[in-house]
Parts: C-alpha cells; sequence; structure tokens
C-alpha cells in the first residue's frame, strides 16, 4: 500500500537577516514568492498535504503558497522559538497520523521532488530519520553533519560546532523526514540549552540514537539545498535558478546565443526551434511559439508570440500582447492587450494598446493608438490588409476597415470605412521663392545688429 505523508512547511522566521518589510518567503525567485517554489515541488513529489507553519506575513504566505492541487492547512507559531518549535506549532496535522512526515523550509526555493522522494524512501527502508544533506565548500552557517559507518550520528549548529566540527563540509539541507508513528514523541523532547536558546529540529537525531532508532543522511546537489538568508544568498539562488531553466530550454531545443544574458521567469513556455539572442527578459506569464525570433534587448510579460514571429530588438511586449504567426514587432515597439494578426507587421517605434490589428496589415513607423483619454481606456480596430502611414495618431475608440489606408502624419478620430484613404493632417502649401526671400532678410538683420 501507498505511504501517507504530510509535508511540513516552515515559513514563520523573521526573516531578520533579509532586512525586509516582508516575510523571506514572499521574496521572489524567478518573478514568484520562493514558497511558491517550495509548495511546487511538494506536488512533484506528488505530496498531497501539507501543513504551512506561518508567522510574519502569514495571509500573504498562506496565499502565495495556495494551488488547487495540494491540500494546505496553515499554523501560526507565535513565538519564534526554533526550528523544532515551529514543527511542533503543526501538531494537530502530526497527529492526524502519517506513515512519513517531511520537514521543508521555506527558504530553500531549488528544491526539486527528488530529494523529497529520497528522504522517503529512507523512511520506507526502515529509518526513523532521515536528513538530506549536501556537500559545500563554504558550510559556514549551515548545521554540520557528523556521519559514521553510514548513521547519522548528530547535527551540530554552526554556533555549537567545535573547531573541529566546523571544518566538516557535510551540511543540513535543511530537508528532514521523521517516521510518522514517532514524530509527536521524539519533537516533544527536543530542549534548548544551546548557543541560541533554541528549540532545534536538529536534535532530533542524537534523541532518537539515544533510544536505538536509525538515522542516516542521503546526499543531494548543493544547488537544490541552498538556503536563502540574506539578499546576497537570494541573488544566487536566483543566478542557480536562471541556469537551471536556461539548461532545460536549451535541452528541450530553445537556441540561446548566450544564455546567461536571458532571463526566464517561472512559467516561460518556449518552444522547439525558437531562437532567443541576447540581452532578453521573460517576465511571467509568456508563450513563444516554434520558429518564433526574439532578438536583442527585448522585455516581454504576459505575451504570447506565434509561429515564427519575430520580435525587436528592443521590442517591449506587455500583458495581453498576442502576436500572430509570421507577424513582427520591430524595433522600439511596444504592444499592450492587443492582437497582432498574421503576418502583420509593427516595425518601428510604435505603440499598439488595446487594439485589434488584421492579418496581413503594415503600421507604419511612430503609430501611436491613442488609447487612454486620462480616465478611460479606449479600443482601436484595424482591419486586414490596411496600410497605417508613419506618424499616425488613432485616436480610439476608432475603427479602420480592411484595406484601408491612412496617410501619413494622420490624427484618425473617425471611422475609416474597408478600402478607403483617409487624410487626417493639414494640406500641404507650396511658396515658390519664399525660402531665399526669407533666409536673406535674416541675414541682413544679423549683420545689422553686429554692426551696432
Ligand atoms: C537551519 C538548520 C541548519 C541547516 C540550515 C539549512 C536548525 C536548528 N538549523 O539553520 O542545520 O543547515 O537551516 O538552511 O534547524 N523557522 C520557523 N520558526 C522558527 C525558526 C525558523 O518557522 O522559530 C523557519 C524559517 O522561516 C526558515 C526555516 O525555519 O524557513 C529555517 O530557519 P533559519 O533560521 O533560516 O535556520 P538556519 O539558521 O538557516
Ligand atoms: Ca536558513
Amino acid at each position: 500500500m501507498k505511504r501517507t505523508c504530510l509535508a511540513i512547511v516552515l515559513a514563520a522566521g523573521e526573516s531578520t537577516r533579509m532586512k525586509s518589510s516582508m516575510s523571506k518567503v514572499l521574496h521572489p525567485v524567478a518573478g514568484r514568492p520562493m514558497i511558491a517554489h517550495v509548495v511546487e515541488s511538494l506536488v512533484n513529489a506528488s505530496i498531497t498535504s501539507a501543513a504551512l507553519v506561518l508567522g510574519r506575513d502569514a495571509d500573504a504566505v498562506k496565499a502565495a503558497a495556495g494551488r488547487d492541487d495540494i491540500e494546505l492547512s496553515a499554523f501560526l507559531q507565535t513565538e519564534r522559538l526554533g526550528t523544532g518549535h515551529a514543527v511542533l506549532a503543526a501538531k494537530d496535522a502530526i497527529a492526524k497520523g502519517y506513515d512519513d512526515i517531511l520537514v521543508v523550509f521555506g527558504d530553500t526555493p531549488l528544491i526539486t521532488a527528488a530529494p523529497l522522494l529520497a528522504a522517503r524512501k529512507g523512511l520506507a527502508d526502515g529509518n526513523d530519520i532521515v536528513v538530506v544533506g549536501f556537500q559545500t565548500a563554504d558550510p559556514t552557517g549551515y548545521g554540520r553533519l557528523i556521519v559514521e559507518d553510514g548513521a547519522l550520528l548528530a547535527i551540530r549548529e554552526q554556533k555549537d560546532a567545535t573547531e573541529d566540527e566546523r571544518k566538516i563540509t557535510y551540511c543540513n539541507g535543511g530537508l528532514m523526514a521523521i517516521k510518522g508513528a514517532r514524530a509527536l514523541e521524539l519533537l516533544g523532547k527536543i530542549g534548548n540549552t544551546n548557543a541560541k536558546g533554541e528549540y532545534y529540529l536538529t536534535d532530533i537525531v542524537e534523541i532518537v540514537r539515544a533510544e536505538g532508532g536509525k538515522a542516516i543522511a542521503v546526499e543531494a546537489p548543493e544547488t537544490e539545498l541552498t538556503g536563502c538568508n540574506n539578499r546576497a544568498e537570494l541573488a544566487a539562488i536566483e543566478a542557480i535558478w536562471q541556469k537551471r531553466r536556461r539548461h532545460e530550454l536549451m535541452v528541450s531545443g530553445v537556441s540561446m546565443i548566450a544564455p546567461e544574458t536571458v532571463f526566464l521567469a517561472f512559467d516561460t513556455q518556449i518552444a522547439q526551434d525558437v531562437l532567443i539572442e541576447p540581452n532578453v527578459v521573460f517576465g511571467p506569464g509568456v508563450i513563444i511559439e516554434s520558429g518564433a525570433i526574439i532578438h536583442a534587448f527585448s522585455h516581454l510579460e504576459g505575451a504570447h508570440v506565434g509561429t515564427e514571429a519575430t520580435v525587436g530588438p528592443y521590442a517591449r511586449l506587455r500583458p495581453g500582447a498576442n502576436l500572430g504567426p509570421e507577424s513582427k514587432v520591430g524595433n522600439f515597439c511596444e504592444v499592450k492587450k492587443a492582437e497582432i494578426g498574421a503576418g502583420a507587421k509593427v516595425n518601428h517605434l510604435t505603440y499598439i494598446g488595446d487594439a485589434f490589428v488584421g492579418e496581413k496589415t503594415n503600421i507604419g513607423a511612430g503609430t501611436i493608438t491613442c488609447n487612454y483619454d486620462g480616465v478611460n481606456k479606449h479600443i482601436t480596430r484595424i482591419g486586414a490588409n490596411a496600410f497605417i502611414g508613419s506618424n499616425s495618431s488613432l485616436v480610439a475608440p476608432v475603427s479602420i476597415g480592411d484595406g484601408a489606408l491612412v496617410a501619413s502624419g494622420s490624427v484618425v478620430t473617425q471611422d475609416v470605412p474597408a478600402d478607403a484613404v483617409a487624410f487626417g493632417r493639414a494640406r500641404q502649401e507650396i511658396k515658390p521663392g519664399r525660402a531665399k526671400i526669407l533666409r536673406e532678410k535674416y541675414q541682413a538683420e544679423k549683420a545689422a545688429k553686429q554692426k551696432k
């Protein structure tokens, strides 16, 4: 029979070292709160129940963690007395009876399903406690794993460790599996006589061993277990996340010329045979279909880019931009909440917002949809095969029919029927010889002034 599991996610810390007005687990990695990354790893490990232990910003953390595919309960840890105390905040959930209890830290957002599954396997193999550790060049600040003959003897916190113990580079990653049937009993025995005066969850190892129980450590890569205590570590975690995701995308058929300059969001979807040039930034909610090219220095968020469309260089796609197949949005163009039809071109220095642009329509350089009157947003509709001359202002609400032509420099305030030409500008006048007369007049005036 399948073993049942409760994950306990610790997220009640003060986040003192983050020096922030919000809980650290709300700080984003790849555009979404750290805590959401942790919960996703639980889902990927097929865990269906989790208890959140919350303190600061409890409501916001709960909201950030929530998703449909996992049942979350929330517990408040009103005093921050250490990780051992924090786990016991969820004692009512533990008391429901699970085969496995998994303790996960809210500040380790790089975790994946693999170490969660490995920790549970350790319990299934008959151990009482399984700690997931990692080897690191710089163990400062982490609890050290004291291992002998395959058994985990103890975890020693930095502040309590001897000179020799501090040289150990095998560290506690913060992920621990506890045999459910013994969890409450063992947790209840944790005391607080240590350098910090805190209830250390890590003491559970020595407690279980003193009673003849079995504890082991299993190793996972450092990149999965890096904890976030300050903003420098947050940036390091972001860098690891980005590197990992770029690699996954490249292996799945996306080309990146300078991957280290491409920044992805947690949900960026890029299909096979897409080329991403250097210095491209993806905010949340972007989907790129196959064969598209994203040229250098483009910024996309909440946008859908169709098959073989091209974007940039220097384009900005904002939420609701939907580019049809083989369409083009070129340099210094901004598109927001707008459909760009198949094969349509928006190539230079243009703003298209709250608009529909039909298939194969050409939008000339410098065209602006004037979508905002200072109070309300209005819609611009442009049909298929239309041609909008350069430097036109389309004052919404306005419609331009299929095949219509708008003369350059027009300010369009009335609807333009299909196949019509619209001029919305002053007529040009020619004054023969007038430039020469003016120039001579100005020169004479200047000479007279200089004589004085
Ligand atoms: C902890 C471990 C250390 C390990 C490291 C890994 C203990 C005693 N130490 O140290 O062995 O190497 O993580 O990153 O467990 N929290 C609460 N309530 C509390 C205290 C903490 O919810 O009263 C939460 C925090 O929000 C955080 C997690 O527990 O998500 C870890 O707490 P933190 O203070 O960061 O522990 P470390 O000192 O990093
Ligand atoms: Ca930590």
